[in-house]
């Protein structure tokens, strides 16, 4: 009998923005919701609305720990079949339980770029609690902290430093597009005819 190879899709439904503090995630995120015609989620505006507070209210009333608890419940109950632009926290990754449960929504994107870049980003954009004092060395530190789990979680990563957000858009689209391309599955199938 004549062995054919199934071609396996991983169809993923959604993309997932993953990476620090001014990477550019949400604006990103905009660029794409345009491009795609997609909802955008963010998991920040979600926790916020849940404690009807900002998030820097968030931190100095109840704590880093009850927030990242928030922020893992959101992601618990946002359904692998509703497909959007899920924008994260820079922190999501912290959790060793929301790897997985982001890996299951969809391709996950890396924003990445240089700690410069990046702190100078993060610095003019929003008011970040863990941003408190400007300070260029504690940033390096998260980084440094967080890189290696960007690295594992994300499907795919884009340097951002010197691109602008519609560049990374349309990096990430074309990436996407080849990452779920179908691929040949070693496992053989028995074909009918
Ligand atoms: C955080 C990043 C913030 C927000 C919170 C914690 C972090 O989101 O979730 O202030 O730990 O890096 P952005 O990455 O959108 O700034």
């Amino acid at each position: 009998m004549p062995v054919r190879y199934c071609h396996v899709n991983p169809t993923a439904k959604s993309i997932v923005l993953i990476g620090m503090m001014g990477a550019g995630k949400s604006s990103v995120g905009c660029c794409l919701q345009r491009r795609m015609k997609l909802p955008v989620v963010e998991i920040d505006d979600i926790v916020a609305s849940k404690f009807a507070m900002t998030i820097s209210e968030i931190f100095a009333e109840h704590g880093e720990d009850q927030f990242r608890e928030a922020e893992a419940e959101v992601l618990r109950n946002l359904k692998a079949t509703d497909q959007a632009i899920i924008v994260t926290g820079g922190g999501i990754v912290l959790g060793e339980e929301n790897m997985d449960l982001l890996r299951r929504l969809g391709v996950v994107v890396w924003l990445d770029g240089d700690g410069e870049t990046l702190f100078r980003r993060a610095l003019c954009t929003g008011n970040r609690p863990l941003l408190q004092g400007e300070n260029r060395k504690n940033f390096e530190e998260i980084l440094r902290t967080r890189h290696p789990l960007y690295a594992k979680i994300a499907h795919l990563r884009i340097d951002t430093s010197v691109l602008t957000d519609e560049e990374v858009a349309v990096a990430i689209l074309s990436k996407v597009e080849k990452h779920n391309r179908p691929r040949q599955s070693p496992i053989p199938v028995t074909a009918h005819e």
